[in-house]
Parts: structure tokens; sequence; C-alpha cells
């Protein structure tokens, strides 16, 4: 089918952006990222810089994307600022050194938050799509993120036809935007199988000024083999799940699962594909992963309802070739509607994401080391654990070789407060938080989940932490992360038990 719209190489494509403009991009992760038009504005960028003159663009994107989109743009210095997830080292480096203005959202809420023009204008979308008709219908690829918003907000648009994905996806989509408040009602999605919007995304076409052809794969790096610490990790989940399972507390027919992003999350969903006593169950996640793909062949997974395939390269063209066997079991949205804290709440999702550390207190890290150096960001963790049915977060009890203990005192940035985490899982076993008071919380943290290297040292930092109803020391809160940060080792920071009289003493003294 000819199109109306003019075939541009993705250099053409680039040239169209103008320094200061905000561009938008369509997918969630590496999937479904536009990838040649980013890397021709890198290029482009590169020029300009040599030739003296100032480029550099707002990125705004569903999520984390490829290297030929972050990566390219960051190496380039070409980006101003970015929101709202990010996941390349680069790009990362760039944020860390101040290079980038980066702000971070709760995924759920960007869509909203482009509509109401709190992002500033949108000046471009650029999409990847499989297929697209002469009247402006795109059939989206493996990630839809926040694209039906960008579309409809940014002034032009210009399409990625990416001939990698097969135009057959059409119908794997659900399109849907909410009205915006106040005249918002429910979001019609009862059952995690319900669709509720449209197989495509209708573009004005007056404003889709070019289309750049493509064919090439998702930037998704290939997931990491489970090892001993997360298998142990995914079979405690695994095995508290069941056991929630059998006194009742998750109903017969289970509920829907929200499994994070990472080699943790894949671990825990192989676990509970294997487990005897967990039934075949729904997800309805932020991003399907390759163990999401195993359970789908099993049986194991009913449904999987998710904003994206973020799948190996094996995979998704593995998913690509049964794709009309498994196609009445997927369904991929847009942020907006995969997180949405009102279908989550209304669903009863259960929510297992990944920590960078926990503290004592229950309260989780998830963005920053030592309190400053971004990671990736909050992405959609928020969005599930506040409201899930049941919040679950796991971590190794280690990291850097044992150096650093993940269950601390104190966290050094609060992503999760206490209030939102429910069960906390380690290798070493699962603190059901749900209950408990904070003094036996921290007691049920420290035995059921720290490292035995660390337990003493948290412990002391108990007895010193005596008074009130958290257990908190203003002094010795951050000794941990001090520790390390003097010698390279959190280990032997609080190790002579102190004495908190003697303490108090000195204190006074
Ligand atoms: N202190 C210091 N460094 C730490 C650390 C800690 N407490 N925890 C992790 N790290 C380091 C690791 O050593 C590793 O370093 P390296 O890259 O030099 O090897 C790096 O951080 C990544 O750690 P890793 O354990 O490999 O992380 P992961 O891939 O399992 O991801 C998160 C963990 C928390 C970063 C990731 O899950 C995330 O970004 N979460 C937030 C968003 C989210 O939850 N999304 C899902 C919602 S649907």
């Amino acid at each position: 089918m000819s199109l109306p719209f003019p075939s541009l190489t993705a250099a053409e494509a680039a040239q169209l952006i103008t320094h200061g403009d905000t561009v938008a991009f369509g997918g969630f992760t590496p999937a479904g990222a536009p990838k040649e038009i980013p890397t021709a504005i890198a290029e482009h960028a590169k020029r300009e810089h040599a030739a003296g003159r100032a480029f550099q663009i707002g990125v705004i994107t569903g999520a984390s994307t490829g290297a030929s989109l972050d990566g390219a743009l960051a190496k380039a210095d070409a980006i101003s600022f970015r929101t709202p997830y990010q996941s390349d080292p680069d790009l990362r480096k760039a944020i860390n050194a101040g290079r980038v203005r980066f702000f971070d959202l709760h995924l759920s809420q960007l869509a909203q938050h482009v509509r109401t023009g709190a992002l500033g204008a949108v000046h471009w979308a650029v999409l990847e799509a499989a297929d697209i008709t002469p009247d402006g219908r795109v059939v989206l690829t493996s990630g839809v993120g926040a694209a039906p918003t960008f579309a409809r907000c940014a002034e032009k648009v210009i399409i990625e036809l990416n001939r990698r994905h097969p135009s057959a996806l059409c119908g794997v989509h659900d399109i849907y935007e909410p009205i915006d408040p106040p005249y918002r009602g429910e979001i019609p999605l009862y059952s995690v199988s319900d669709r509720i919007g449209q197989p495509w995304l209708q573009i004005d076409p007056s404003k889709i000024v070019g289309v750049v052809h493509t064919e090439r794969d998702d930037e998704t790096g290939a997931f990491a083999a489970p090892d001993a610490v997360t298998t142990r990790i995914g079979e405690n989940v695994a095995n508290f799940l069941a056991a929630e399972l059998k006194v009742g507390r998750i109903p017969r027919e289970f509920l829907p699962l929200q499994s994070g992003v990472g080699d943790i999350a894949n671990a825990v969903l192989g676990a509970l594909g294997a487990h005897p006593d967990i039934p075949r169950f729904c997800m309805y996640s932020e991003v399907l992963q390759d163990a999401t793909l195993d359970l789908l062949r099993q049986g194991k997974l009913k449904f999987a309802s998710g904003c994206s395939l973020t799948l190996s390269p094996p995979a998704l063209k593995a998913l690509y070739a049964e794709l009309h066997s498994l196609r009445g079991r997927i369904v991929l949205r847009p942020q907006e509607i995969s997180n949405n804290p009102e279908i989550v709440r209304r669903l009863g999702i259960i929510s297992v994401n990944t920590a960078i550390e926990a503290d004592l207190q229950g309260n989780i890290n998830s963005t920053h080391l030592f309190g400053k150096t971004m990671m990736n960001g909050i992405g959609g963790s928020g969005d599930f654990t506040r409201n899930a049915h049941l919040s679950i977060f796991t971590c190794p009890s280690l990291q850097k070789g044992g150096k650093i203990s993940t269950l601390v005192p104190l966290v050094t940035h609060a992503d999760h407060s206490e209030h939102s985490v429910q069960v906390l899982v380690t290798e070493h076993g699962v603190a059901d938080l749900r209950r408990l008071d904070p003094r036996q919380r921290a007691e049920l943290i420290i035995q059921k989940c720290a490292h035995p290297d660390f337990r003493d040292e948290l412990r002391h930092y108990l007895a010193l932490a005596k008074d009130g109803h958290e257990p908190f020391d203003v002094e010795h809160a951050f000794a941990f992360h001090r520790q390390f940060l003097r010698t390279g080792d959190m280990r032997g920071a609080l190790s002579a038990p102190i004495d908190p009289a003697a303490r108090e003493a000195s204190l006074v003294a």
C-alpha cells in the first residue's frame, strides 16, 4: 500500500529537529524504542557542536530505551533534560555528572503530565511502528509506553517503520487514553484480559511529517541465568505465596502478579512456574520478560497484560513465530493503564520489585546509591507497591562481594515508605512485616533477611536505638554507609557492642 507520507532517511528526519526542541520517543524499555532517528539526531548534534553551534533536545520516553537512543544521544552531549526512567550507562554517567537534567516520575503519571503541559511543549513524537495505513492508523511494535499521548500532544510526528516487527502484531495492543479530571470516570477494566480500547493508534495524518524505514532488532540485553542467590530469592517468594494461599490470605483463584525488571524478577517468575502449589495465574505487569514467555508456553501463565515485550532478541523472534497461538493470551497497554493505581487496587495485584537497599523499618531505596548516585529511576515500582494487595520487595542480602549489606539501619534515599512495604525477601528468608510494630519489624528483618555477617552489627544498632516508637539513632543511622565510604567495606561499622548507657554518659560529658 502506498503511503501519503514522505519517505525520509533517518538523517533527513534528524535535520527537522532543532536545538531546544522536546522530542517524545515511543516504546517502553528498549522494546519498541526508535533506533535510527535518535542515532541520526546524535550525529547531527555532533556536527552542530563541531561547527560551534549549540544543539540539545529535551528527551521524554516511556521508560528506559536502547543504546541507539539514550546511549547515542548522551554520548553526543545532545540531551538537555530527560524523564522519566533510564538505564543506559552513558546516560547514567551524564546524569550523575550533572550534564543532563534528569527528573524521575512514577511511570503511570507521565502521560497526564504531558497532557497538562507540565513538561512543557512537546514538539515531536518519534514512534516505532510495525505498520501504518494512509489514514494514520499505526500498529505499534513491542512496547507501547506513552505513545498514544505523545502522538496526540506532539506538534508533529515521525514514524520509524521497523519491518523486524510483523504487522500481524495488530490486535496485540489495546490503546486507551483516559479523559482527564474532573471528567474522568472509572477505567472500565475489570479483569486482566479485558480490552477497553483500539488495536491500533489513530494519529492525525496531517501531523505525520515522514516515515523512516528500518529493519532492526530491539536492543534488549540477554538475561543472566539464575544463580544460587537469585534462585533462592525466587524460591522464597514462591514458598511464601504458596503459604499465603494455603491459609486463605490469597484467594483460591490466586491474584494477578506484577513482577519488576531484571534477573531477580526472572528468577521469581521461574520459581512461581515451578512451584507445585501455585495454581495457574495471570500477570498484570509493566514489562513482560523472557520468563513470561516460558510460563505462557507451559500454560502456568493464563494471561499476560503488560506495557512491553522486553524479551531478549531470540525470545522475541520465537514469540513472533508463535504469535498465532499465543496472541490471545497477551495484551500490551499504554503505561498509564498497565501501571494504573485504580486498576492495581481493583485487581488486587501482588507486586514483586527489587530494592537497592532496605532499612530496619521497611523503607526501600530503589533508585540512589549512597543517597546520591542515580541508578535507573523509580519506574513503576511506586505505582504498584503503594496500591498492591500484597507488596513484596526482594534483594540479595549483600552487594560488592559481601562488602555491602543491603539491609541497613536507615536507607540513604527513600522511594517506598514502611507504610507501603509489606514483605521483604532475600536469599536468607522472608520477613512478613504486616501486623508488626516497628521494633518487631526490625528484629524480623535482621533475623530473616540480613546476611549473618551483618546481623550482630544491625542488632548493635537496635540496642543504640532503644527509645521511641521507631528504632532510630540519629548518630549511627548512616554508620554502615560512612564506614564503606571510609574503608570500602561496611563491615566493622558497629562491630564493637556499644553500651547505650556508656554512650549516653559520654554524650553528657
Ligand atoms: N549499594 C551499592 N551498590 C549497589 C547496591 C547497594 N545497596 N545495590 C546494588 N548495587 C550495585 C550493584 O553492585 C551493581 O553494580 P555493578 O553494576 O557495578 O555490578 C548495580 O548496583 C546494579 O545492581 P544489581 O543487583 O545488578 O541490580 P538489578 O539489575 O537487579 O536492579 C534495581 C536492581 C533496584 C536497580 C532495579 O530493579 C531498578 O531499577 N528498580 C527500580 C525500578 C523498578 O522497580 N521497576 C520495576 C517496576 S515495574
